[in-house]
């Protein structure tokens, strides 16, 4: 463990206790609020040296430490997108003390648009697989043989499995796809979500796909489900934005709630 890492585990261990955590969940778009369900301590990003400082709307740039359905989870309001600050690995201190903290999953949600015409805006979608449209990596510079992480599963097909058969349980609709990274800041052009589609994408968005790199890199199982908030650019004549994003992220936030909650359960 560097002495950066280690640092950031004592400071947490101060604040939240030393129990390990279980779980990793990082919250994406719109999605911050979930944080509040957690009966803990909510760390500031800025008490945390290293930690992202991350200025997107609708994003909630908080750790919190503490207890969900009776499991101990580390949560994630916010991530440093690529496209803030281009630095695909900004989220590399963060889960490399997630994994110090103990944890031994990672569940990653985001917002996304949908090219599939059977997932709809308020719908969930559970990641197969993805594409890394971007071409960026954030293991760029890393220079132990540690870099040539095998991708096969990266999406862990257990934990895939147990969050289907949770939004079974709760009645949940949760389709599998593949998701495309884009970097963003713009959105997709319609030509681009025509070329996504062709590659065999189900889903887009401006996030994750590092995240699952490094969780992969660190050695921890993940998991990760998008809420879509909208058709692709140049599938419907709504108007994609980024205050779309954040005013239709609830409705799936309140299912995904549904099915994280009852994941933890099983996992108690
Ligand atoms: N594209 C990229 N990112 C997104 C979208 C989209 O259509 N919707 C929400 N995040």
């Amino acid at each position: 463990m560097t002495d950066q890492t280690a640092a950031l585990v004592s400071l947490i261990h101060a604040r939240a206790g030393t129990a390990p955590v279980k779980l990793g969940l990082i919250l994406g778009s719109g999605l911050g609020h979930l944080a509040g369900a957690v009966e803990g301590v909510a760390i500031p990003y800025a008490d945390l040296p290293g930690f992202p400082h991350v200025g997107v709307s609708g994003h909630n740039p908080n750790l919190v430490i503490g207890d969900l359905e009776g499991v101990r989870v580390a949560v994630f309001g916010a991530r440093e997108h690529y496209y803030e600050n281009g630095n695909p690995s900004a989220m590399r201190l963060p889960l490399t003390v997630l994994k110090a903290l103990g944890a031994e999953a990672l569940i990653a949600t985001n917002a996304a648009g949908s090219l599939r015409p059977d997932i709809r805006p308020g719908d969930l979608m559970l990641l197969a697989d993805h594409i890394n449209f971007s071409g960026l990596n954030p293991l760029i510079g890393e220079k132990t043989d540690a870099r040539f992480v095998p991708m096969t599963a990266a999406h862990d097909p257990d934990l895939r499995a147990g969050l289907r058969a949770s939004a079974q349980a709760v009645g949940v609709a949760l389709p599998e796809g593949v998701y495309a990274w884009y970097s963003g800041p713009s959105f997709e052009t319609p030509a681009e979500i025509r070329a996504i589609k062709i590659l065999g994408g189900d889903a887009v968005g401006m996030s994750t796909v590092p995240e699952v790199i490094l969780a992969r890199f660190l050695g921890l199982r993940v998991a990760a489900i998008s809420t879509i908030t909208n058709m692709a650019a140049g599938m419907s004549d709504e108007q994609i934005s980024h205050e779309h994003t954040k005013a239709m992220a609830p409705l799936g936030a309140a299912k995904l709630e549904q099915v994280l909650r009852h994941l933890l359960r099983q996992m108690r």
